[in-house]
């Protein structure tokens, strides 16, 4: 075809998709092109450029729209995998895609964009790539060319309301502020002046549903390296809660928290200082596994009192938790664990054809002692998954329910499955996702008026490679039944997080 007509397979990928999003070619039965590009993984194929920016009212549903579901899904993902010239090189690299689903009197409509960034914007004027990702180095820039910015601050990574804002998270940097509407740039936000410069804000915040507080944390870089934790006010200020001080590097990506304590678990991860430093190399080149060294658990009180409890366990690389709930003097709480570093290297290879598979991660329960601060048991029950999500409304109190995105025979980002897990009963549910096709985080969306973990939505965007496109797919919370499938007659990489918010 490029032969004929002088058009890239990516170009004539392009050309197809703007076609299928106006209507004007079937995606099922042209995807046969896109798929014997190459060999691929499903993960790969699902994790590549946006296609389309634009606004759609969403007509093609199977199955029936839950005709309580009122209110937006927010999510965003790392969307351009090649920027002029250089095909990105980890998952988490690329300028930041938004996608917002509304649901509003039984209809369902998608809103897609790039988020424009100024160093987006400026790399588009200049059509060349000026600022290096986490994982992809720039090429050298013209001798005489200054460009305007310190860096790239992507808020690829999550996507929240809060203080009548709408925030993307980077995790490595200040939110970003983006108007919900629009999804547009409005800048980056310190809360009212209240979160310092020189401290990172996680993508993973969470929020008590008794007060309205959140619980956040970054990282102070530089002298006096810290985890720094923080409330977030109603008012929309930030209140520091305590400053931990770390000897070295550390990661630490989500928090969990029970009634009265944020649980933090900070896996073996360093900078190898002399590469960073080289000028060659990008941050996610210089990452090590430091395989003897401990993975540390972090149990601070809410309130910030007292020392925080610290318990070593053997190295295991960590991402996601699921809840935490206190019980007879207990702290128990679920989390993600793999027992090496592979993870890393798989996360680093997205722009190879095969990308190697990680070890599996596991599913596990603790359960600490809060008087003597000791590990009680650690026990598992699944593996291969990641994206755990539960009633949000419950967060620090037991729950019932944990759904994942898992994976039924691959490695954990090849989630071919969600899955509900029964944490009473240790049962599991899995919804195949079928031949082909791939699932992103399962979000739950509570009922309106209705507070059980039973009565709610599960919302997974997914991705079917052989029509190359991208759906929403909507299962009861409770029974895990078929409600509707929503496709989107686009492609939105997967990409990592989302939330929805009632209308
Ligand atoms: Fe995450």
């Amino acid at each position: 075809m490029n032969e004929n007509y002088g058009m890239t397979r990516r170009d004539f990928a392009k050309l197809l998709g703007c076609a299928a999003v106006l209507g004007l070619v079937d995606v099922s039965g042209a995807a046969s092109q896109i798929l014997g590009d190459g060999e691929k993984s499903l993960f790969a194929l699902a994790n590549g450029t946006a296609r389309t920016e634009g606004e759609w009212r969403l007509t093609r549903i199977e199955g029936k729209l839950p005709p309580d579901l009122n209110g937006s899904l927010f999510r965003v993902c790392p969307g351009q995998k090649e920027t002029f010239g250089v095909r990105m090189k980890h998952l988490f690299d690329g300028d930041a895609f938004l996608s917002r689903y509304d649901f509003r009197d039984g209809k369902v409509f998608l809103k897609a964009k790039f988020l424009e960034t100024p160093q987006r914007l400026e790399e588009l004027q200049t059509k060349r790539m000026l600022y290096s990702e986490f994982g992809t180095a720039k090429p050298a820039p013209p001798a005489d060319y200054k460009r305007k910015y310190a860096g790239k601050n992507q808020p690829s990574v999550n996507v929240i309301r809060w203080d009548g804002k709408l925030l993307g998270l980077s995790e490595g940097a200040h939110p970003t502020a983006i108007e919900p509407t629009g999804l547009s740039y409005q800048g980056e936000w310190d809360f009212y002046g209240t979160l310092p410069k020189d401290v990172s804000f996680t993508a993973h915040p969470k929020f008590d549903p008794v007060t309205g507080a959140g619980y956040t944390y970054g990282i102070k870089k530089g002298a006096g390296l810290a985890l720094t934790v923080f409330r977030m006010e109603t008012s929309g200020k930030l209140t520091n809660i305590a400053q931990l001080p770390q000897k070295d590097f550390f990661m630490v990506h989500d928090v969990t928290m029970s009634e009265n304590y944020l649980i933090f678990v900070i896996p073996p991860v360093k900078y190898d200082l002399p590469t960073l430093m080289s000028g060659k190399a990008t941050p996610a080149d210089a990452l090590r596994y430091a395989e003897r060294e401990p993975t540390r658990i972090l149990i601070l009180r809410k309130d910030g009192a007292g020392a925080p409890i610290e318990i070593e366990l053997p190295a295991a690389m960590v991402f996601h938790h699921g809840n935490a709930f206190e019980r007879n003097g207990k702290l128990i709480f679920d989390s993600l664990l793999t027992p090496d570093g592979s993870v890393l290297q798989t996360l680093h290879s997205l722009a190879n054809d095969k990308i190697p598979s990680s070890t599996p991660n596991n599913l596990t329960r603790f359960t600490i002692d809060l008087a003597s601060g000791k590990l009680e048991s650690r026990t598992q029950f699944g593996s291969n998954h990641e994206f755990p999500r539960f009633d949000a409304r419950q967060t620090g109190k037991e729950t019932k329910f944990l759904y994942t995105a898992g994976a039924e025979t691959h490695g954990f980002l090849e989630s071919s499955a969600i899955m509900r897990h029964n944490l009473q009963t240790g049962a599991t549910k899995t919804i195949a996702a079928g031949r082909n096709r791939i699932f992103g985080e399962p979000v739950f969306v509570p009922q309106t008026g209705k507070m059980a973990e039973e009565n709610g939505w599960i919302l997974a965007q997914g991705y079917d490679a052989r029509r190359h496109e991208s759906f929403l797919e909507i299962r009861d919370a409770g029974t895990t039944d078929f409600a509707a499938r929503v496709w989107t007659g686009n492609y939105i990489p997967l990409g990592f997080h989302g939330n929805f918010y009632a209308a």
